[in-house]
């Protein structure tokens, strides 16, 4: 079957942006704002939109909108600064460089990050409690069904450069969080995996319970032009590393 191709510009801005970016202490985020920012459920927790609704409709999922709290999503530039300074006063600066990224450098910023803590009275707002049990567990384990990885592990401090964390998680989307959680991947390393596989080359195959998916990188030089078919389903979001990353829906062959 023939399918029509049609041509899509892609350039540098949309290398830094999208729900795929990588944004640590050697990739800042390049710019302020994310996308739409929507009310979280929390006392005035912003998020992305969509990190937002998929949030909502895991937490409706596992029954947890009442045990879990949103502690800690957006924040612009000017507030993760402040987190620092003052976290840099009251717990030093081994601490603050473990669990505060540099601002500039936080997922924070980008409204794809939320911290979440067990219901309490009280909850620490850098390293809220989030137990490997009960309510907050159902949720780890459901995370990448709807898109959330928990992006600071034990065991990929080196990589990360920060803490374990068991509270923060980021929304990267399905099927990538699939198969970081499958392969136990850092985002780092996920990224390292996806340039290595070229949009329309080599793309990368992951077969989902329901649908395949092809994922391919291009580096971004000043602007360029890639085609795609018209009828494909499709999804381009930048690494912040000049590079965008595309996903296509592909039939599941039976
Ligand atoms: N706690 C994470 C690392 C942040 O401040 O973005
Ligand atoms: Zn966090």
């Amino acid at each position: 079957m023939n399918s029509i191709m049609s041509s899509k510009k892609i350039d540098m801005t949309d290398s830094a942006k999208g729900s795929l970016i990588l944004v640590n202490r050697e990739h800042p985020l390049k710019g302020e704002i994310p996308g739409k920012l929507v009310n979280a459920g929390g006392d005035g927790v912003l998020l992305e939109s969509r990190t937002a609704a998929m949030l909502q409709q895991l937490l409706k999922d596992i029954k947890g909108e009442e045990d879990i709290t949103a502690v800690s999503g957006y924040r612009s530039y000017k507030e993760q600064e402040e987190i620092f300074q003052d976290s840099l006063n009251e717990n030093g600066r081994e601490f603050t460089e473990k669990y505060v990224a540099y601002p500039g450098c936080s997922e924070h910023q980008t409204g794809y990050a939320i911290d979440l803590g067990k219901t309490a009275e009280e909850i620490d707002f850098l390293c809220p409690d989030f137990p490997y049990a009960g309510t907050p567990q159902k949720f780890r384990e459901k995370a990448a069904d709807y898109g959330f990885i928990q992006r600071y592990e034990k065991d990929k401090e080196k990589v990360t450069g920060i803490g374990h964390e068991p509270w923060h998680f980021r929304y990267i989307g399905y099927p990538h969080s699939k198969i970081m959680k499958e392969n136990n991947l850092s985002l780092e390393e996920y990224m390292d995996l996806i340039e290595k596989h070229r949009y329309g080359i080599n793309p990368f195959v992951f077969h989902g319970n329901k649908q395949s998916f092809e994922i391919g990188c291009l580096k971004v030089e000043e602007e360029q032009e890639i085609t795609i078919s018209e009828d494909a389903i499709y999804q381009i979001s930048g690494s912040n590393r000049k590079s965008v990353i595309i996903t296509l829906w592909k039939e599941q062959k039976v």
